[in-house]
């Protein structure tokens, strides 16, 4: 396929087959996405890449923050027992989950180009993946802002920032293509040569 059309065709997969993906293949896809344009050659994206047996307790984290956060009950009444199975489930039956961050520095500005770099990484990851017949979901959610949960991964909260959480695996189903507004309406063009508008 070529580049334009995977841009245009790749999708946002939210159902996987139980297959796992190929570890070779994994790195393959993060190689990719390593080409990433990258301001002082930082490439500041890390990931820690949760599969196998490795799930398990990441899940449990997960859960345990969306009840330190008030997501989630602690009770074990048979509505939040069930809630809470029925998410552990969803969760472990993706069968990778890459979360990706990167250290922060003290200057804003290193920051923001920081957390551009590691989107253009997803992206071109997003891309190569569709490419080679592998689906993700990018997600950003609550657990993630969570000083705890970072903690409980083994990162710091002071230096460590989690962008994002891929969730990769084989598409069981790939949805309908929303399209995008058309570009002219997100396009202003100044040219110089008419009088400003007021
Ligand atoms: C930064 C970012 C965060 C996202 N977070 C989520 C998320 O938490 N859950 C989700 O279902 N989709 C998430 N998405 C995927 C969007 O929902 C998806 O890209 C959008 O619906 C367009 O669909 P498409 O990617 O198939 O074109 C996220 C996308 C981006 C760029």
């Amino acid at each position: 396929m070529d580049i334009l059309q995977a841009i245009k065709q790749r999708r946002s997969i939210h159902s996987f087959t139980d297959e796992e993906v190929p570890l070779d293949r994994l790195k393959e896809i993060f190689t990719y996405g390593s080409y990433a344009p990258t301001h002082y050659m930082k490439e500041p994206w890390q990931i820690k890449l949760y599969q196998e047996q490795g799930k398990a307790p990441f899940v449990n984290k997960i859960i345990e923050s969306y009840q330190r956060i008030g997501m989630l009950k602690t009770t074990d009444d048979a509505k939040t027992v069930k809630m809470v199975d029925s998410m552990k489930n969803f969760l472990l039956h993706i069968p990778h989950h890459a979360l990706i961050y990167y250290t922060k520095e003290a200057d804003q500005v290193r920051v923001e180009e920081e957390s551009a770099a590691v989107s253009a990484f997803i992206q071109n990851a997003q891309l190569a993946g569709w490419e080679l017949g592998v689906g993700m979901l990018w997600t950003i959610t609550p657990f993630m802002h969570d000083p705890g949960f970072v903690q409980a991964i083994g990162l710091d909260e002071e230096q460590h920032k989690i962008a994002a959480v891929l969730q990769i695996g084989y598409p069981k189903h790939v949805p309908r293509n929303k399209g995008r507004t058309p570009i002219e309406q997100k396009l202003e063009i100044i040219k110089g040569d008419s009088p400003p508008s007021l």
